[in-house]
């Protein structure tokens, strides 16, 4: 019997306890669950890495990725693992709820409070490459003007180093920019760069963007008004989205917002945040008297009244 895929005639099938080896090292590096029935995902993604190490079986090719001391090889399963998919202004409403409720009542209240340039904190987590972090950014320019009268900080991570270079970059396809953006936000916000658009560099300097897994407990901290974790929690199971959503709550300001994404639900997870609507969109914020304290230390997220 020849263990070999018609597509990669080199590569080995991957056997069941290879699956079940390989399943428990992606689930331990990144969080994310594969089940048997996306043994193809390791199969496929992974078969350039295979070739390329000259290992003998897919056992033997993450025992290499485990003791690869440079973590290299461990980059590039995660690179090749996660699912970067993404695009600008995606699903639309999120962005209508910033600019129409969310932004808007934030700058009010920080002038009620006597703010004069409003600091505004944004952080995308699981940003991919970037898109959410710029569409925010485009939005907040076409809705307030001059941006720089505000003090506006987006940071964006992700487990992957490829997508976070990309994002970085601010470098984008035209089958990119395609998807979600109008030609005028296109010419405005992006210079042409080898058949591709780049952010403008009076915009690109407003995000950072830097690797972290949202599942380490040291690697992401802060204090933030808007919050965005959409789409990520989708490749993890119930514990690990726990874990999640009660670090993404804990990062949250007292009056800061999170959103999820459009098929996600935080039934649960978070006692103390409520879930408020407002037109066709579902955000969270923290209930009245309730706070969230992230000890990395533990790993645990302490709620706690503070009536
Ligand atoms: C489908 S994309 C979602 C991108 C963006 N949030 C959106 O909704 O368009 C999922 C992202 O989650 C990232 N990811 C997966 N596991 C992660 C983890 N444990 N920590 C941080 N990012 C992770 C992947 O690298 C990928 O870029």
């Amino acid at each position: 019997m020849t263990h070999t895929t018609s597509t990669a005639a080199a590569v080995p099938v991957v056997k069941p306890d290879e699956m079940r080896a390989w399943s428990a090292f992606v689930h331990k590096v990144s969080g994310i669950f594969l089940d048997p029935s996306k043994t193809y995902l390791i199969q496929t993604r992974l078969a350039d890495l295979y070739r390329t190490t000259g290992a003998g079986d897919w056992s033997d090719l993450l025992r290499r990725v485990q003791m690869d001391p440079t973590g290299r090889y461990r980059n590039q399963v995660v690179n090749a693992i996660t699912t970067n998919e993404t695009s600008f202004f995606r699903d639309r409403t999120p962005f209508d709820l910033l600019r129409h409720k969310l932004i808007p009542d934030l700058i009010d209240r920080r002038r009620r409070e006597g703010y004069k340039r409003v600091p505004i904190r944004i952080f995308s987590a699981a940003c991919s490459t970037g898109q959410e972090v710029y569409s925010t950014i485009i939005m907040l320019d076409e809705l307030l003007g001059d941006l720089l009268k505000y003090d506006l900080q987006i940071a964006g991570t992700d487990i992957s180093d490829q997508a976070v270079a990309q994002a970085s970059s601010g470098v984008y396809s035209p089958l990119e920019t395609g998807r979600g953006l109008t030609p005028a936000q296109v010419n405005r916000y992006f210079q042409t760069v080898n058949g591709g658009f780049k952010v403008r560099d009076n915009y690109r300097f407003m995000a950072s963007f830097r690797k972290a897994n949202l599942l380490d407990p040291y690697a992401v901290s802060g204090s933030y008004d808007i919050v965005f974790c959409r789409n990520v929690g989708i490749y993890f199971r119930e514990e690990e989205r726990r874990i999640l959503f009660r670090l993404m709550a804990s990062l949250l300001k007292p009056d800061g917002a999170l959103i999820i994404g459009s098929t996600e639900s935080l039934t649960g997870f978070c006692p103390n945040l409520e879930a408020k609507r407002h037109l066709r969109s579902v955000y969270y914020q923290r209930k009245t008297g309730t706070s969230a304290t992230h000890s990395p230390a533990s790993g645990k997220i302490l709620i706690s009244s503070t009536r």
